[in-house]
């Protein structure tokens, strides 16, 4: 009769197709209410000899249940995770789905490019506030109140700060070099993309636009670094080799000397080519950090030279990728986006030409 009842019980777990219906059989044999657990009440009511002898052949009986049981639910669970597993399976070498909508703005994708360059160079991207104090946009830059530079920034100005000082929109990304000097010791080799406002709208000027600040302090820095710095970034971002980068004399408050740089180009037929052309353009502002910006930055300029240059993100972008008006920038149209977007794995890396 016993040998009967394990016959069963073993066909019955063999056919189990799943855990759950395992989870009954092992329940119907072993469980408080199973014909097993039953049996083995019953040998109470038996005497001395009987109970010991059923009682080893039902305990015989009710291991081997309970370890076939256990060896089949192990296969059911290798079934199950198989089945997933197959279910589940991604091809990770498949290229990126064509289905892809979403796209890098080109000027995301230009300031990636801008730090993968100069992090190559051994620059670290600082940043700072887009609401300045203007002690910070216009003071410490050598621009103190009353300076006609003031009135070329076209600035929007917000109420006051809590302590009375006046609050603006920060109309550059000089103010980083501030708030860089004024925190870090040097050797100080900082850029600093960003916002920045000015009251203006028109083909060539939007209210937000962005730019990219650069700030090298060291205790031998001069010219000839700035130089070779500039030109360097320029033949990189713009991808020609011998690209023409000429230096023009210049004014800023917080620069001495100062230039503008021109790179190479040509000018035919409205359409625009950079390289050894004949031809310029303008592309930037720099110079070596005047001396009463280093002291109001609290850095000793008996001791420290440092050189700065500032340049529009969008205008490079414009120039590199061929965009023609600045204002289709910030208009979110998705068909623009789709022609200029850049596809989101195409991360700038020096060694591929930052992303040219
Ligand atoms: N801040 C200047 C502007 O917005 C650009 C600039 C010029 C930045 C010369 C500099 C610099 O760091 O040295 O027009």
């Amino acid at each position: 009769m016993l040998d009967a009842l394990k016959t069963e019980l073993l066909e019955s777990i063999a056919a189990a197709g799943d855990l759950a219906a395992l989870e009954d059989v092992r329940v119907a044999a072993l469980g408080k209410k199973g014909r097993i657990t039953t049996l083995m009440k019953a040998l109470g009511g038996l005497d001395a000899e009987t109970r010991k002898e059923r009682g080893a052949a039902l305990n015989v009986v009710k291991d081997e249940v309970a370890e076939a049981i256990e060896v089949r639910r192990a296969a059911l669970r290798d079934v199950a995770l198989a089945v997933r597993l197959d279910s589940e399976r991604i091809d990770v070498t498949l290229p990126v789905r064509p289905e892809s909508q979403g796209t890098i703005h080109p000027i995301s994708q230009t300031m990636d490019e801008l730090v993968a360059i100069f992090a190559e160079m051994g620059f670290v991207v600082a940043d700072g506030p887009d609401i300045e104090g203007d002690f910070y946009n216009f003071t410490a830059l050598n621009m103190p109140p009353e300076h006609p530079a003031r009135q070329m920034h076209d600035t929007f100005y917000l109420p006051p700060a809590a302590n009375g000082e006046t609050r603006v929109l920060r109309t550059h990304t000089s103010p980083v070099q501030i708030r860089t000097m004024l925190t870090q010791k040097p050797p100080i080799r900082i850029i600093a993309p960003g916002r920045t406002y000015r009251s203006d709208y028109d083909m060539t000027h939007t209210p937000m636009f962005h730019q990219v600040e650069a700030l090298v302090v060291d205790e031998t820095t001069h010219m000839g670094h700035l130089r070779g710095c500039i030109s360097d970034f320029c033949r990189a971002f713009f991808d020609v080799d011998d690209l023409p980068v000429r230096f023009r004399p210049s004014f800023f408050p917080f620069t001495e000397p100062s230039a503008e740089v021109d790179i190479g180009c040509a000018r035919k037929g409205g359409e625009l080519k950079l390289g050894n052309y004949g031809d310029w353009l303008e592309i930037l502002g720099c110079g070596m950090v005047h001396p009463r910006v280093l002291e109001m930055s609290g850095i000793d300029p008996t001791r420290y030279q440092g050189f700065a240059f500032g340049m529009g993100i969008e205008r490079i972008a414009m120039l590199k990728y061929g965009i023609p008006d600045l204002r289709t920038f910030f208009e979110a149209d998705l068909r623009w986006l789709k022609h200029y977007g850049f596809v989101p794995l195409d991360i700038p890396n020096v060694a591929h030409g930052a992303g040219a």
